[in-house]
Parts: structure tokens; sequence; C-alpha cells
């Protein structure tokens, strides 16, 4: 026996080495921690059990017989997070570059196949060259085992990814289509087709990190949700995370302990200019109602006319949607409005109650935003709010203006409690816009056009450029003093904890993507 437990003992120790000293070295020297180090430090201490460590590929061309690595480049089990049951997998760049073979993902499908029986989340490490060049179309087929059982566990269960090296090719898909892709920046990239394509094909000479670097996925194209910078400040990232969310769609996140005292926040009074075209960082109102320090913003950096995030209200886990007059005057367009609904839609799909601050003047005008599509797009966040049945409150802190009034989690498309601070405007438009429209022929007619325009811009802003309209027909529940906001909202998230809504059986609503 005691050979036996030697002979074991000295496989783990290899499969514990991945690639061997040498390439750990090199790993390190690119400011990278290695898969065992990720794993390690994201699961509570002693927590982690590993699934598979012994695992070898089953190529025999090129050589590949001779060249054996236990795990196969990656490493794969379960173990907690702050307590909390996690399945992860993490490619060792050490091994064959973290390239995947059909091994290394039938590895990956089987901790995804249980986080799904069980109900846990799945944060998926990635670190790869991609393809294992050497097995073809084997290891194609893995790919695609993996993207159908992110499909299948979409909605289900938390997925994260984070992309913590090279991520190409095929293999961008499966972060793709996960909830959540962290990037750290400088040491990793994502693209379909690299440098070296990309020339070929259209001549542009571009970096790795220019064309899929943390930077260029996190303000152009939105792919990246969370940029970090660097491996720790990744898995903290995370962590965090992972503390808004439920174990999965039939939990609620949960709360952390809250007692409610007077929650006046007088400092809400006075962040709304006095002139309705001045801007102010609509960060300050979320501040003002949120628990302390609890918001975790998502797509910092990207489409900023719209803020999305996570908070704690009065110790719940809430999903913040806001319009941000500090960019483009908080328009909607295209960018935020996909932000924007991906964002409403994972909420619903895990049971996290969402509040709305709206400050909008409408849809961006323009061909650019005809051209690509703004109808569709927009359409997206209508939709994604349509069809949420978590509890949904709205506060209009100024503008809602137009189709956007409606589109920003209005009563007509089913919010639950919508209120007005004293300050709003909810009209079909800005009110010089809508006089020069309406009394165009009296303008003209006018001697004094200046004047006349203005006598009735103040005639229409006296009619509309308020709250009271709304609140008159009930569109508006309640009018309420900025102050009171924390209050009311806690009492209203609190007042809607059971909500129940039943909808028609359906295959799937056909969102317009
Ligand atoms: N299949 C098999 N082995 C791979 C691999 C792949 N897709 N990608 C990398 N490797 C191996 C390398 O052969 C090397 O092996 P070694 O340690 O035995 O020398 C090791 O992984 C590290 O790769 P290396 O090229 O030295 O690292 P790098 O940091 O300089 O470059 C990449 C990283 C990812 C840019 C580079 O390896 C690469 O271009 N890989 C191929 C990408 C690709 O075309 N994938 C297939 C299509 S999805």
């Amino acid at each position: 026996m005691e050979s036996k437990i030697k002979d074991l003992n000295k496989k783990l120790a290899e499969a514990y080495l991945g690639g061997g000293e040498k390439r750990i070295e090199k790993q390190h020297a690119n400011k990278k921690l290695t898969a065992r180090e990720r794993v390690l430090y994201l699961l509570d201490e002693g927590s982690f059990e590993e699934i598979g460590a012994l695992v070898t590929h089953r190529t025999k061309d090129f050589g590949m017989d001779k060249q054996q690595f236990y795990g196969d480049g990656v490493v794969t089990g379960y173990g907690t997070v702050s307590g909390r049951l996690i399945y992860v997998f993490a490619q060792d760049f050490t091994v064959f570059g973290g390239s995947l073979s059909e091994t290394h993902a039938e590895k990956i499908c089987k901790v995804m196949d249980l986080a799904v029986k069980v109900g846990a989340p799945i944060i998926g490490l990635n670190d790869s060259g991609g393809a294992r060049i050497q097995e073809g179309v084997r290891s194609l087929g893995g790919y695609a085992d993996i993207f159908y059982r992110n499909v299948q566990a979409s909605g289900v269960i938390p997925q994260l990814s984070a992309i913590m090296g090279p991520c190409a090719g095929g293999a961008v898909y499966s972060p793709a289509m996960t909830d959540f892709t962290l990037m750290v920046q400088d040491t990793s990239y994502m693209f379909v087709t690299g440098p070296n394509v990309v020339k070929t094909v259209t001549n542009e000479n571009v970096t790795s990190e220019e064309l899929g670097g943390a930077s260029a996925h996190s303000t152009k194209s939105g792919v990246a949700h969370i940029t970090s910078t660097n491996d720790v400040e990744c898995l903290e990232d995370i962590k965090k995370l992972l503390s808004y969310l439920p174990q999965n769609n039939t939990e609620k996140a949960k709360d952390l302990p809250f007692q409610l005292e007077d929650e006046i926040r007088e400092e809400l009074n006075q962040i709304i200019p006095d002139n309705a075209n001045k801007p102010y960082d609509m960060h300050s109102v979320i501040s003002g109602i949120i628990d302390e320090d609890s918001f975790y913003e998502i797509h910092k950096d990207y489409a900023e006319n719209i803020i999305v995030g996570f908070a704690r209200l009065g110790g719940k886990s809430i999903g913040i949607v806001a319009n941000q007059p500090m960019f483009l005057a908080g328009v909607l367009d295209v960018n935020s409005a996909k932000k924007a609904a991906r964002f409403v839609r994972f909420c619903d799909a895990f049971n996290i109650p969402l509040l709305v601050l709206e400050d909008v003047p409408g849809f961006l005008p323009g061909t650019d935003q005809e051209w690509n599509g703004i109808i569709v797009h927009g359409a997206k966040l209508l939709y994604a709010f349509s069809e949420a049945t978590v509890p949904r409150v709205t506060v209009i802190t100024r503008k809602a203006y137009g189709g956007a009034y409606d589109v920003m989690n209005s009563k007509h498309i089913g919010a639950d409690m919508n209120y007005a601070w004293p300050s709003a405007e909810i009209a079909v438009m800005g009110a010089k816009g809508a006089a020069e429209i309406i009394f165009k022929k009296e303008i003209d007619a006018a001697v004094d056009k200046e004047a006349k325009l203005k006598e009735k811009e103040a005639e229409y802003a006296e009619l509309f450029a308020n709250p009271y309209s709304a609140a008159e027909r009930g569109f508006i529940d309640e009018v309420i003093l900025p102050e009171t906001t924390r209050r009311k909202l806690i009492k209203a998230f609190a007042m809607l904890e059971d909500k129940q809504v039943d909808k028609p059986k359906r295959k799937h609503g056909n969102i317009p993507l």
C-alpha cells in the first residue's frame, strides 16, 4: 500500500506543477498567476475540491502521445466563495498554452453539468491559445459542447467569465454567452481573428491590445463588463459580483441585516440644478439613496449615458438602471439601450428587483443612430422592461420626455411603483421644442418672434414641465421630496417582496435582436 500511496502522491504532485517550473516562471514573468493559484485565491481557504486532476489527452498524432501532462491544461472543481458553493474551471496556460482539447472540454462540461444539476454559479477563468491545433475537429466539437451548455444554463445559474490571458477564435463565444465577462488590463485579449488575419484581410495594422484588449472591449465594443487592473483584482471583482447574486434562478440573493430607521437624506434635495439644461452626476443620486458604498457598477466605461449596476438598499440586492445627464444629456441611443436591456434581463432572470432613476430627454437623433438601428435596439430595452416580472420601481428625477418616458420603466409597461420628484418634467418634449411646433403660426405672425416664443414656451412649461399632469392620471403614484426617496424605496421594495406574476405559456418571446 505504501508504494501505491507514494505513486498517487507523485502523480498528484506532477499534476499540481502543470506544464512545469519553467513555464510557471514564464507565466509569473508575464504578470499572470497560474490556473491553480487563481482557483486557490478565488475560493475560501481549504475549500477547493479538484475534479479530474489526472485526466490526460488521447491524441497520438504529431508525437503528442509522448507529451502528456496531468490535468490536460485545465483545473476544474468546486469550492466555496464566502461560504457559498461555486463551480470553477481555470485554463492552465503552462500546458499546451491552455489550448482546448477534447478531454479539456470534457472536464469543463463535467463541472458545468454539476453546476446546473445542483444549482450553483459557474466561474470560468480563461487563459488559452484556443483550439488544440493537434486535435483538429475534436477540439472544435469540444467548444461546441461547452457553447451548448452555456445556452442551456443561461438564466438558470449565474455564469461568470474572466479573461486572464489570450481568448481567441471560437473560444470567445463561451464568455460571450455567459452573464458577465471580466478582463484583466494589459494581460488579456479577446478577438475572433487576430492582428495577422486582420492585416491580411483588411490591411489594417493593429496590435492585439488595440484590437481586443481590456480597454477596447470595455469602452468600444462593450464585450467586457468589468475591467480589473491585475489577476488578484479580477478575482476580487468576481467575489464582489457574486455577493449580489443568488445561487440560481429559483432563489433570491441573500439579504444583509438591516433595520429601518429614519432614512432621510437631505443632500438629495440639493442635486437637481435650477436650470433644467444643466447636467448633474446621477451617481450622487444613486449614492444618496443606497446603503453606504454598496454600488457595484457594470459596464462603467461603455455607453456612459446610462448607468447600470448592483447595489444594496435596506440590505437587499437590487439592480439599478439610471440615465446619466453628464453624458449626452442622458439620451437613449443604440449602445445605452443594448447595455441596459441586457442588464434588465439578467436581473429579471435571477430575481433581482429593479430600480430605475430617470432623467431622459429622449432618443439621440441622427443618421448614425437611425442607420445603426436605434429603432430595433431601443425596442430591446422596451421589451426587456415590459417582460420583467421582478419588483420594478421608478423615480423620475427630472426629464421624462417622449417615447423614452414610456421605455424607462413607466407604469404603462408594468412598473409597480412610480415616483417623481417635484423637479420632474413629464412631457412629449422640452417646452421650447414643443412651443416652436404647436405655436408656429402665432410665433411667425408676431412682431417680436423671440418674445412670443418665450411666452409660449413658458405657457407649455407651466402646463407640462412638472410631474402633476402625470400624477393626476395616476401614471405617477406619488410626487415625493427627494430627501424621502431612500425611505420610500426601502418600503416599496419590502411591500413588493412577494410579487408574483403568472404569464401565459409560450415557448419564448421574440425579443428584437
Ligand atoms: N494548440 C496547441 N498548442 C498551443 C496552442 C494551440 N492552439 N497555442 C499555444 N500552444 C502552445 C505552444 O506551442 C507553446 O508550447 P510550448 O510551451 O511547449 O512551447 C505554449 O502553448 C505557449 O505558447 P507560446 O506561443 O509560446 O506563447 P505566447 O504567449 O508567445 O503566445 C498565443 C500565445 C496564444 C498568441 C500563441 O501561442 C498562438 O498564437 N497560439 C495559437 C492560436 C491559434 O491560432 N489557435 C487556434 C485557433 S482558435
